[in-house]
């Protein structure tokens, strides 16, 4: 085996998808204790940072220094390199949770054992369904009172569509919590209960039959003899093929904030989940395997550090060695590009990144250069394919209180709609700036960065947009043509990309019926 493929084999790469609260932030300080990437279960991030409001973003963007760290965490476990990246909290910034999503190789989804699965577990669960992301289940705070297994498992099956197949069960619930039953390796998992500091090393009983279950356990030991074996009836064996495949999920319980059932979900997850897989680009697939770099860029973010104030693009690596200072080949600008002080992610600090394999994220200086969907390489002409972008649906003109300050303000939403959440446009007639975003969160945001980052002040406004289109046609004089006809409508993306503005769907239909020869397109290019 060479170096490269061992490295790879050694990869996991995934995401956590949660409805809000059901435990993501608590399970993954959990797995950087494990992984022994921190000290002390806690000190992740701000609690909360993930919260639903505006104000609890811009907390979070206030300890960016410690937030940053933990949008890509990388730790180590037994003998794998756990890679996992974050995915933003709210609703309003699911398009950047979607590109999260086609950068890893499978993913972990929580579910709260009271309240079972929720709106947004539903959604994201849609965009893995998509891809046929293999993934794992964990049902969460049994600590608590909450529904019935079996019910949940229904629930998943049903709403979901994906098979069950259970690794643990629980042994009772909330206050008659005893622990859990491990199927595959025949172990009871005894829970003690306040023991939630540090690593937790749970009493295990080997075999469900042993004379020790029946000491311990008492009457319930024949109650969960019972229980067991109709749920192997009623329920699916874990089937690697059909987990791979997206077919079926294998569902692990367990209370994060008490550390358990954290361990045995780790432990096959490191075992099972796989390893960075071939990708599609748009003449051909890449193996990880392969000798040569590439990558693509799935998030772009400003202002990171503001010490610093640089702007970093997430590249995921997907073939060959990433080696700190060497030359990448920009594909899209078709340019040449060193990678001086480019970072990998440990969970506990930024640290400069000498080497990092497939399945790693590196993240990259860009000075206004680097779009999300760039593929890097180390000269071929490749372009990774299906990275989602955005048509946004709400618009604002902006509003500037010191007209003096017109340059940083440009300069403001050019860079922060280089992040994907928000797009920006200069209509070709007059003097407005407009910004489109797909959430209104997004606003209030921009606002208070623009603020924060770009001292300007800045307030939006209603505008007569009803939803936009990026115009293009291969014949130049055409297009000459069009935007003559349509000045009113047109603006320029921050890209400098052809886009039309469109007060009503109607007036958009018209345009299109008018000019069969333009191409209207409802998200912007990646290539
Ligand atoms: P999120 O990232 O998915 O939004 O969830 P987070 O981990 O922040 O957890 C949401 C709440 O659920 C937190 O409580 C957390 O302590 C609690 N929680 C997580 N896992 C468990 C568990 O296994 N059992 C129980 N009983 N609670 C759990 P909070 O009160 O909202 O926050 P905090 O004040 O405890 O930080």
């Amino acid at each position: 085996m060479s170096k490269l493929s061992e490295q790879v084999a050694r990869r996991r790469t995934f995401a956590i998808i949660s409805h809000p609260d059901a435990g993501k932030t608590t399970l993954t300080e959990k797995f950087l204790l494990f992984g022994g990437a921190i000290q002390l279960a806690g000190s992740v991030k701000s609690r909360k940072a993930s919260r639903h409001a505006t104000s609890d973003w811009m907390e979070m963007e206030k300890e960016r220094g410690i937030s940053i760290t933990s949008s890509v965490m990388q730790f180590p476990y037994k003998e794998r390199v756990v890679n996992l990246l974050d995915t933003p909290g709210h609703a309003d910034f699911s398009e950047d949770t979607y590109r999260v999503l086609t950068a890893v190789d499978s993913a972990l989804m929580v579910i709260d054992c009271a309240k079972g699965v929720e709106e947004r577990t539903i959604k994201l669960m849609e965009v893995c369904r998509m891809r046929d992301t293999p993934i794992f289940t964990f049902i969460n705070k049994l600590d608590r009172e909450g529904r019935e297994p079996i019910e949940l498992l229904d629930e998943v099956e049903n709403v979901l569509g994906i098979e069950c197949a259970p690794v643990t069960w629980p042994i009772g619930m909330g206050r008659r919590l005893k622990g859990i039953y491990h199927l595959l390796r025949d172990e009871i998992h005894l829970y003690e209960s306040g023991k939630n500091y540090m690593r937790q090393e749970p009493r295990v009983i080997q075999g469900l039959e042993s004379a020790e279950a029946d000491e311990v356990l008492g009457p319930m030991a024949a109650e969960l003899r019972d229980e067991i074996e109709l749920v192997k009836g009623a329920s699916h064996d874990f089937d690697l093929d059909r987990y791979l495949k997206g077919e079926q999920t294998p569902v692990f319980f367990g209370s994060a904030l008490n550390n358990f059932g954290v361990i045995p979900l780790l432990d096959e997850f490191v075992e099972y989940a796989p390893q960075p897989q071939p990708r599609a680009t748009l003449g051909r697939t890449v193996d990880p395997n392969e000798d040569k770099l590439t990558g693509f860029v799935f998030k772009v973010q400003a202002n990171m550090d503001p010490a610093h104030r640089d702007r970093m693009a997430f590249m995921r690596v997907c073939s060959g060695v990433f080696e700190k200072g060497m030359k990448l080949h920009h594909v899209r600008l078709g340019k040449e590009q060193r990678t001086h002080g480019a970072l990998t992610f440990m969970a506990d600090e930024r640290a400069t990144a000498e080497y990092a394999y497939p399945g790693d994220i590196v993240g990259l200086h860009n000075h206004g250069t680097i779009g999300i969907g760039d593929t890097f390489t180390e000269g071929e002409a490749l372009q990774f394919a299906g990275i989602p972008s955005f048509a946004p649906e709400l618009f604002r003109r902006v509003q500037l209180r010191d007209p003096l300050k017109l340059k940083a303000l440009t300069k403001g939403l050019t860079q922060l709609s280089e992040e994907g959440a928000t797009q920006f446009f200069k209509p070709i007639v007059g003097n407005d700036l407009v910004l489109g975003a797909v959430g209104m969160l997004q606003f209030d945001v921009v606002a208070y960065r623009l603020m924060a980052e770009y001292k300007v002040e800045a307030r939006f406004e209603a505008v007569n947009v009803a939803t936009c289109r990026w115009v293009s046609c291969d014949d130049e004089r055409a297009l000459e043509k069009f935007r003559n006809k349509n000045e009113q409508y047109l603006a320029e993306d921050g890209g400098g990309q052809l886009v039309y503005l469109a007060p009503t769907r109607v007036n958009l239909q018209l345009a299109q019926e008018r000019h069969p020869e333009i191409t209207f397109r409802a998200t912007r290019e990646v290539s």
